[in-house]
Order: structure tokens, then sequence, then C-alpha cells
């Protein structure tokens, strides 16, 4: 049941990612109830990059990046700390946890999804760090760590008898203030200035217009961009529209990039009007323009397969890729 895992965990760090502040997460997953998805695994992301994973039937860290390898076999230190902290803190410090969450909710038939969410940032411009670390349940937060006393915070009914016991653990709770407040941003600083080449690139998009078969929404598709904080919209002379305007998620592509749309629905727009509006992609400082023109439009009719949508893209997708692209989307939309 798909529509039950949307992985809502809102993460106070994502939204306040500026082109100076970098974010390291680790996610630990733990489910019940779903035959494809891993018991356990936590899964590394460094600001867009799902950069690796560990899981409990495998005990190597998995790096999806073959220029990350290099970092980390160049820098045994940093190698083992991220070894470390997959498997040591977040795999097997958070198993005993994620089991008495399950216990909890064990009553309950159908699927169950915990999270742990350890989540810190880096700021370039003011050198200072800072992060997050909240448990979930079914994509709702449920409890969280307040890093000034340090406690933890129940956010559920449900929590407060976890949270009494938690809090007794002193040394515990001030090894988690230390984790996210100081060795997880020094870590993403390192990483970040030995992976600078990938980690803090800028890649411009590809620009097209498309439409299925008119008189269909006609949709500007940016493809190919990185980082994922860009801006998509919209103008009529060269004023920002919101009406009859429709934005698409943001999607990774496989090689690391990102695309996406927003939709312009053209069936009140008389045919002399047309050039009156264009669509303006930006990403950093740079601004990339495509005119509302039929004769750049691109259409798949009789091509059927030419554009898949969103919705098959959906499709295609499995389970795991789903919970990176709504964690993705939270990036976006908090
Ligand atoms: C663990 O994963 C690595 C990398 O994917 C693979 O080479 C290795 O064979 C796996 N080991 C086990 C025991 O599954
Ligand atoms: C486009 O706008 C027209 C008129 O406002 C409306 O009837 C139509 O449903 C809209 N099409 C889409 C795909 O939203």
């Amino acid at each position: 049941d798909l529509t039950l895992i949307h992985l809502a965990l809102s993460d106070s760090v994502a939204f306040h990612l500026s082109i100076e502040k970098h974010n390291l997460r680790f996610m630990t997953t733990a489910s019940s109830g779903l035959s494809d998805f891993p018991e356990m695994e936590v899964s590394v992301m460094i600001d867009d990059n799902s950069i690796g994973f560990c899981d409990g039937s495998n005990k190597t860290l998995k790096i999806n990046y073959d220029w990350l390898k290099k970092v980390l076999h160049d820098d045994p230190e940093l190698s083992k700390w991220f070894e470390g902290e997959c498997f040591e803190r977040q795999l097997n410090g958070n198993k005993v946890r994620l089991s008495i969450l399950k216990d909890i909710f064990k009553k309950t038939e159908g699927v169950h999804v915990f999270q742990l969410m350890s989540s810190c940032y880096w700021d370039e411009e003011t050198q200072r760090g800072d992060g997050a670390m909240r448990f979930g349940y079914n994509g709702e937060d449920f409890i969280a760590l307040d890093l000034e006393t340090p406690k933890w915070i129940a956010l559920q009914p449900q929590a407060t008898p976890m949270i009494l016991a938690w809090d007794l653990n002193k040394v515990r709770l001030m090894k988690n203030k230390m984790f996210i407040t100081q060795a997880c941003p020094d870590w993403l600083k390192r990483s970040l200035i030995k992976g600078k080449s990938i980690l803090l690139r800028t890649e411009h998009p590809s620009l097209s217009l498309l439409q299925k078969s008119p008189p269909s929404p006609v949709s500007c598709h940016a493809t190919g961009f990185y980082p994922r904080r860009a801006l998509m919209f919209w103008r009529k002379d060269g004023e920002e529209i919101h009406e009859n305007v429709d934005h698409g998620e943001i999607l990774p592509n496989d090689d690391g990039t990102f695309q996406m749309r927003v939709y312009l629905n053209i069936s009140s727009i008389s045919p002399e009007d047309w050039r009156r509006y264009d669509c303006v992609f930006q990403l950093h400082d740079k601004e990339e323009i495509v005119k509302l023109d039929k004769a750049v439009i691109r259409t798949n009719r009789g091509k059927p397969n030419d554009v898949p949508d969103t919705f098959c893209v959906f499709l295609l997708l499995n389970l795991k890729a789903v919970i990176v692209m709504v964690l993705f989307s939270l990036t976006l939309h908090l």
C-alpha cells in the first residue's frame, strides 16, 4: 500500500538549505509488511545525492558513485567514519529503539515504516554547523531530539512512555547532541572539500517545450540540472504568472542530475497572445528562457513512448526510488 508510505518526515534542516548550506543525512528505515524492502537499512545522503547505503544483511557500505569510492579510498579516516556511522551508530545503535517502536504498533495489520533521520548541515558562509534528529512512523513525526537541553520530545501521545525512559540516559543524549552538532558537520565539511568537483558543481539543463497533443497543456521541461535548488516558472509580459500554471515535481535522473516541468494551460490563450509568454529556468544567478512558440513545441503525437509523463515514471520506479523521491520532493516543498 504505497499511499501509506509517504515518508513525510519533516526536516527542519532541509528547508533552510541555500546554496552555501550543505546537508548530510543518515536515514535509517525499518519496516514490516513489505516484501521488497530490507527489514532495516540506512541510506546516506549529501545534499541532493543519495551517496550510498548499508543494509543489515550485508556488512558493506555500498557507495553509489565512483568519485566517492575514490575519495573514500584516498581518505581512510573518512571512509572509516562513514562505515562506523552507518553500521554502528545508525544501524546497530538503533536496532533496539526501532524494534520498540515496532512493538508499539504491531497490533495493527498492514505496512509499518519506521524511520530515524539524523541530519546536519554545514554553512560555508558562516562556517557553522547544526542539525536535527527525528523518529517517524508511517511518514509522521513521532519523536524529536531537542538539542538545546538535550532531551527527547514526544510528538504523538504513544511516544510519551518511550521518551520518559530514553531521557534517563543522559550519556546517550549528549552523544547524540555531539554527533549532530559537531562530528556530523565536521565530516560533512571534510567530504565537501574532498568531493568538491562533484558536490559543489553546477550543471545547467536543456530546456524544451513539450505537448502531448493539442490542446493539452504545454509543459516547459528542464532536464540535466544540478543542484536541485532551481526555480522554473511561466511569465506573461515578463511577469511571473500563477493562473493556469501547474508545477510538476522535481525528479532525479539516473546520472545524478534532476528534471522538472511546469505546465501552462494554453486553452484560453489566443494565438496572437502566445508571443507574450515565456518560460524561465533559474539556477544560481543564471537564467534560461524559452518563448512560447508553436515552432519549438515538441509533441509526442504518434510516438507515445517518446516522452513518458510523471505518472509513467512513477510506475517504473521501485519502492526505494519512490521513497527517495518523496524525500527529495520534501526538500522542495518545505
Ligand atoms: C555485499 O555487497 C557487496 C557490494 O554490493 C557485494 O559485492 C557482496 O557480494 C555482498 N555480500 C553479501 C554477503 O551479500
Ligand atoms: C484548461 O483551462 C480550461 C479553461 O479554463 C479548462 O476547461 C480545462 O479543464 C483546463 N485544462 C486542464 C488540463 O487543466
